[in-house]
């Protein structure tokens, strides 16, 4: 059996334990999305609301992301105005970003363009991630926040997702009193767009 090749052959051992490893990190996420779900449904969350600049949240997590963007060979550009302030909890939000991130990323491929903008609209903050992926077919937008809802079941598995991403996303931002809004085109692609009460 396999096991038995694995022990005889170094290269299918190799093999295999790539796998246990990426289904182990699989599991971890999944559990840890799991867990924060449930908190979030629980009104479990002990938000640590503070006055936040999120341009330069959003350029903090723009960067820690740059790498693995630069890897698949797209190009990010970032136009985020200064001094915008919410009252946010930055943890929560910093998950906000890197998960609207890591789908631009994710579901673009290579060469594609990614382009973060963020504004001051009225009394609002505007941070918009738009990318230049798949796309979404109109009839899986309005699902796309539901809870392990993924447009292609095979493809995201392939792309270790958990399909919580923006549920969780979601659920953060509305404790926040904001609004998150997925506009998209396949083919094309996809920007999501969060707003949040500014801090006057
Ligand atoms: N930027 C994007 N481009 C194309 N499809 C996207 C994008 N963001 C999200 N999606 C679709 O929405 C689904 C749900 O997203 P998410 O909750 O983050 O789950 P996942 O773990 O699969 O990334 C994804 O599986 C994907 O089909
Ligand atoms: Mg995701």
């Amino acid at each position: 059996n396999f096991f038995e090749r694995g022990i005889e052959d170094s290269a299918v051992a190799y093999q295999f334990v790539k796998v246990i490893n990426d289904e182990a990190d699989r599991m971890t996420r999944l559990v840890n999305d799991l867990l924060e779900l449930s908190r979030l449904d629980n009104k479990e969350v002990k938000w640590n609301k503070r006055p936040l600049k999120i341009d330069l949240l959003v350029g903090e997590v723009v960067s820690k992301m740059m790498m693995s963007a630069k890897k698949k060979g797209l190009s990010v550009r970032c136009e985020i105005e200064e001094n915008l302030e919410v009252f946010a909890d930055r943890d929560k939000m910093e998950q906000v970003f890197q998960n609207v991130l890591s789908n631009a990323i994710k579901y673009t491929s290579e060469g594609g363009r990614i382009f973060v903008k963020g504004e001051k609209a009225g009394n609002q903050v505007c941070v918009s991630v738009e990318d230049t992926g798949i796309g979404i077919p109109k009839e899986d937008l309005p699902r796309i926040f539901e809870r392990f809802y993924r447009v292609d079941k095979t493809r995201s598995r392939e792309l270790g997702g958990t399909g919580l991403g923006l549920s969780i996303a979601r659920e953060i931002v509305l404790a926040h009193d904001g609004d998150i809004e997925v506009q998209s085109e396949p083919g094309k692609g996809t920007v999501v767009i969060i707003k949040l009460p500014a801090l006057v």
